[in-house]
């Protein structure tokens, strides 16, 4: 997401950490700034925009003397992009400054606290209550205040921070978003990722959860949460810089995909609170969601995708009518619009043109729109009435990943909040599935552990000039995803096939040695899907099946098997997808072809 890169030495600070952040731009952002203390006083330069303004405005950091700074660059979360919620924030007394990566879970209560205390707010960030905070808890001693402020705050943050009383010191800080230290002789560094700091040095020492580093020309001092005095050993980092990018993955997209467990949590986690599900910022009271008589999704592509899927969870949760359309056939197919129904157009750039359209029409139709969207500020944000978030991250990968299941996710909170409203589910059932939504980001990690297995079967495919993916239901929706992940980066021909609906056509293409990816997850449609695989098998078919551990009983009938974990039906698709992710991934990689940018494919589709 965030970039975050500081300095501290005997060079001039600004132009170094501009450099830093220049590092970082891959990560994708939308403003930048950089505070350094001359030794007197914190001095702060930000710019919506790309990196470049900030840099001419600074005179690539000329007009910024000083020996030690902090920068960072913003890709927003919480208050539009602009450059009063850029970082760094200051407290009112312009005495500590602070950068930020990741979300500050429980700032709206922290800030109305703040705010009843009298501490005035610049911005709409949910970084600048750690400004604040740190005021409030600072008596002469940094670490005690972040200790303070830790024990506090909910969410996750990488920190690095500035307090005029104390010159010629930085203070970092983290929690579940990744922050480096680095040291030479001269100078001492910050980083949010090693690669803005790799071209200075090498030797690089990783910070755990809940550790606080103190660092200064002299010492670098390191601190557990309660503020004991904690060693750590330096690593020295031998990946080259292009590799480092990519955290030392050998794509964005293999990066990506680990990265969906996080974005599972980033996206659910800030909107489960104490058992119930917080969407109180997505413009829908309970009259309204009551009376909803029809949803219409409305996507382009992998977003489409989830809309399927969506189908299939609102339906059955909420008992809501549902219906999904491509965009671009939406806008001219003369939609019919009725009282009391919703428009959630879904897109993770927020600038796909015939989405955009969509949004339009359906608003001149007098729709509500809400928009699920990655990129906070874009053209489907700022035009939908409301939008929830999914809060994947920059993604890089022109293939998505993490932001399909950033959007899932999304459907869950919504499908399962509506179910709730509308009375039904029961209320131990909307325990369950909440339980089963929490334990999902850990169930997504455990299934990255079986890449070797994925990859060994994607080598024997390589050749392969057809796969036909066939599932029921959810599984349906699934391989639509699967199947669309596959042609794009490895350029062979597949289809998905709704299970039942292969003997009316497809079948016919069955031949000895025909690739079938087979998804049974659904415990109430398996034994469907199964009848599905015998009958392709019985015309020669090789069949890859996938389901979870309960079902073993497959390997009587598939030919090689795919286990994962259990989650309840509706969540499965959050889970089933990643092994066939990773599917796609290798047999792109095995077959030499450029995974991160296919052919003839573009990120964000802007035109028509
Ligand atoms: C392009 C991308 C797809 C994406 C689709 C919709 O085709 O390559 O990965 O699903 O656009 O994009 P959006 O940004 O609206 O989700």
């Amino acid at each position: 997401m965030c970039g975050i890169a500081g300095y501290i030495g005997r060079d001039q600070a600004a132009p170094i950490i501009l450099d830093g952040l220049s590092r970082l731009e891959y990560r994708g952002y939308d403003s930048a700034g950089i505070a350094v203390y001359d030794g007197e006083k914190i001095h702060m330069q930000k710019a919506m925009g790309r990196l470049r303004v900030l840099e001419e405005m600074t005179q690539h950091g000329a007009t910024l003397p000083g020996f030690c700074g902090i920068g960072h660059t913003r890709w927003a979360t919480h208050g539009s992009p602009s450059d009063t919620n850029a970082h760094p924030h200051m407290n009112e007394e312009n005495t500590i400054a602070v950068v930020h990566n990741g979300i500050i879970e429980n700032y709206a209560v922290l800030k109305s606290r703040l705010e009843k205390k009298g501490y005035r707010f610049a911005s709409e960030t949910d970084t600048e209550v750690l400004a604040h905070m740190l005021t409030e808890y600072y008596r002469g001693d940094p670490v005690e205040a972040i200790e303070k402020v830790m024990h506090r705050v909910e969410g996750s943050y990488a920190l690095g921070i500035m307090f005029l009383d104390h010159p010629h010191h930085i203070y970092a800080a983290r929690k579940d978003s990744p922050l480096v230290v680095g040291e030479r002789e001269d100078g001492k560094f910050i980083a949010s990722d090693v690669p803005a700091i790799l071209h200075y040095t090498r030797s690089v020492y990783y910070m755990e959860n809940e550790e606080i580093v103190c660092l200064s020309n002299e010492h670098t001092r390191f601190f557990n949460v309660d503020g004991e005095s904690i060693q750590k050993e330096p690593v020295t980092i031998d990946w080259d810089i292009h590799a480092a990018e990519k955290g030392g993955y050998e794509h964005f997209m293999l990066k990506e995909i680990h990265e969906q467990p996080q974005a599972i949590r980033d996206t659910v986690s800030p909107r489960i609170r104490e058992n119930e599900i917080d969407l109180d910022d997505i413009g829908l009271d309970e009259e309204k969601i009551r009376g909803l008589r029809r949803i219409s999704v409305v996507a382009c592509g992998s977003a489409y995708h989830t809309g399927v899927t969506g189908k299939y969870v609102l339906e059955e949760l909420a008992r809501i009518p549902v219906e999904v359309d491509l965009a671009s056939e939406y806008r001219y197919r003369n939609p019919i619009y009725e009282p009391d129904s919703l428009t959630i157009v879904v897109s993770q750039s927020g600038e796909t043109a015939d989405s955009l359209a969509a949004l339009r029409d359906a608003k001149a139709h007098g729709s509500q729109v809400l928009a699920i969207v990655n990129v906070v500020g874009s053209s489907i944000a700022r035009e939908a009435d409301n939008v929830l978030y999914t809060w994947a991250g920059p993604e890089i990968s022109v293939a998505t990943t993490k932001a399909y299941s950033a959007q899932l996710a999304a459907f869950y909170l919504l499908a399962l909040k509506f179910a709730q409203i509308r009375g039904t589910v029961t209320p131990e059932r909307f325990r369950t599935l909440l339980d089963a939504l929490r334990r999902l980001p850990g169930q997504a990690e455990s299934l990255l552990a079986q890449k070797e297995k994925i990859q060994y079967f994607a080598n024997h495919y390589l050749a392969t000039e057809h796969i036909f993916f066939m599932g029921r239901g959810i599984d349906y929706a699934l391989c639509l995803e699967a199947s669309l992940k596959l042609k794009e980066i490895s350029y062979i021909h597949s289809e998905a096939y709704a299970a039942g609906e292969l003997k009316h056509g497809t079948i016919s293409l069955m031949e000895n040695g025909t690739l079938v990816v087979a998804v049974a997850t659904q415990d109430a449609l398996y034994p469907k899907t199964v009848s599905n695989i015998v009958e392709v098998k019985t015309r020669g078919a090789f069949v890859m099946a996938l389901t979870t551990f309960k079902h073993n009983d497959m390997e009587k009938c598939a030919d090689y098997v795919l286990y994962v974990p259990e989650t309840e039906g509706p969540f499965m698709g959050s889970l089933s997808i990643i092994p066939l992710q990773l599917f796609a991934y290798y047999v792109s990689l095995g077959r030499g072809l450029d995974v991160d940018k296919p052919r003839n494919l573009a990120k964000s589709v802007t035109v028509e």
